[in-house]
């Protein structure tokens, strides 16, 4: 075995996505395992990190170890020793450093949104492939546990044919007005013009994690609101929420599987997971969250009657059953890392494009069409 050294560029990870899901469950977890094993090589992430602020950068990279930092982008860039550049900032910052990184012939992974407009999202993906760099979008989703699992029943046919999907995303993110509540988000979030909102944020998930799981979405029907009008910022100050917290949509597939999913910062939780999904098909249905996958087959389904009269004689938690319990699996965004070092090394097939990111940032903007519109709107291919 020999060692491939592989220089990333991390820019914007000094918050939250970036330090905690990015540079230690992913590429410092990955250090510490001794690197991605890939044919005859071990494939060793060697990361900088870059961003607008010396001193928070400084004592990210003391707190874990790493020696280089820069504030200098553009020097960064023009060297040979990194040849990896990876975006967690801001959304509306993602395009111009990623144009700057493609014109400096870097492979290209970012966190999504990849772009706050289709049209824009798209052109990106154009100028990657145009300049024949690599390139991949963050796909979380996917390799969580309880969608692995779900996946796995969904491919030995344990649900018959697919008929609905019913998913609950969401919690209650404190608007910050109680001291001893702050806000646990971001205030951008809540900020249109910051690149805030619920619909380009969760619709983006919900455009692969739906592609992938159910087949292509075709039709959107959507509907949003701004529930809480005031939130609190980081520094305490009250500012107008002019982005949407709360998304109520539906999704058809190709194969005609209605999918509802609320999107929500303004619910409590009284349910599994922050994510669960009802999944019912012909032969079973699962409640898919995001450790955990629970099915029910067709054998193990109760006969329940109507009658509000009387305490329900049935247990409906009764005759269900968790697929695969206990069983340990890779942080998700560290198990999409790891693929996306292997396809920048050894040319290993990498979907999870620019290309599909910009599919996300479509559904958004089609979602906001048919808010506009009152109406279905079609997803064209
Ligand atoms: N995959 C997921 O599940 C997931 C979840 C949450 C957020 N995100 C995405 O990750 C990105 C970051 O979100 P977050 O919640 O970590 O936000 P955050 O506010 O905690 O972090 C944003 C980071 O970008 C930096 N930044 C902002 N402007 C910059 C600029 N001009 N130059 C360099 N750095 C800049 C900030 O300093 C901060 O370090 C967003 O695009 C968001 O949509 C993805």
């Amino acid at each position: 075995m020999s060692e491939q050294r592989i220089g990333i560029i991390m820019n914007g990870v000094t918050g939250r996505m970036g330090t905690n899901q990015h540079l230690v469950r992913s590429i410092l977890a990955i250090r510490e395992q001794g690197g991605v094993k890939c044919g005859e090589v071990t494939i060793m992430p060697d990361p900088i990190l870059t961003g607008r602020n010396e001193d928070k950068l400084r004592a990210l990279a003391k707190q874990y170890g790493i020696e280089k930092f820069s504030t200098d982008l553009d020097a960064v860039l023009a060297g040979d020793s990194y040849s990896i550049f990876f975006d967690a900032s801001g959304t509306p910052y993602r395009v111009p450093f990623l144009e700057r990184a493609i014109a400096a012939g870097k492979d290209i992974y970012c966190e999504k949104p990849t772009a706050s407009s289709y049209e824009v999202a798209l052109g990106i993906a154009e100028k990657a492939e145009a300049a024949g760099v690599k390139n991949g979008t963050v796909q979380d989703k996917l390799w969580l546990p309880g969608i692995q699992k779900f996946v796995e029943l969904r491919d030995q046919e344990f649900f018959g044919e697919i008929l609905s999907v019913r998913g609950e995303f969401g919690y209650w993110v404190y608007p910050g007005h109680d001291p001893e509540h702050p806000a646990q988000r971001p205030s951008w979030n809540y900020r249109k013009e910051d690149g805030g909102g619920i619909i380009i944020d969760m619709h983006c998930h919900w455009r692969y994690v739906i592609d992938n799981l159910f087949g292509r979405i075709t039709k959107v029907f959507s509907h949003a609101v701004t529930h809480l009008p005031e939130r609190i910022d980081e520094q305490g100050t009250p500012y107008a929420c002019t982005a949407d917290d709360a998304a109520y949509a539906m999704f058809q597939t190709e194969s005609g599987v209605i999918c509802q999913f609320n999107s929500s910062w303004c619910v409590r939780v009284r349910r599994d997971e922050l994510f669960t999904m009802q999944v019912d098909g012909t032969e079973g249905s699962a409640t898919v969250g995001l450790r955990k996958c629970v099915v029910q087959s067709r054998g193990d389904t109760p006969t329940p009657v109507w009658n509000p009269d009387i305490d329900s004689p049935i247990d409906f938690f009764d005759g269900w059953s968790e697929a695969r319990p206990g069983e340990e699996f890779e942080n998700a965004f560290k198990t999409q890392w790891e693929l996306y070092l292997k396809h920048v090394v050894a040319e290993e097939p990498f979907p999870w494009t620019l290309r599909e990111g910009a599919k996300g940032v479509q559904l958004a903007e089609l979602s906001w069409q048919s808010i506009a519109d009152g109406a279905w709107v079609d997803v064209p291919m």
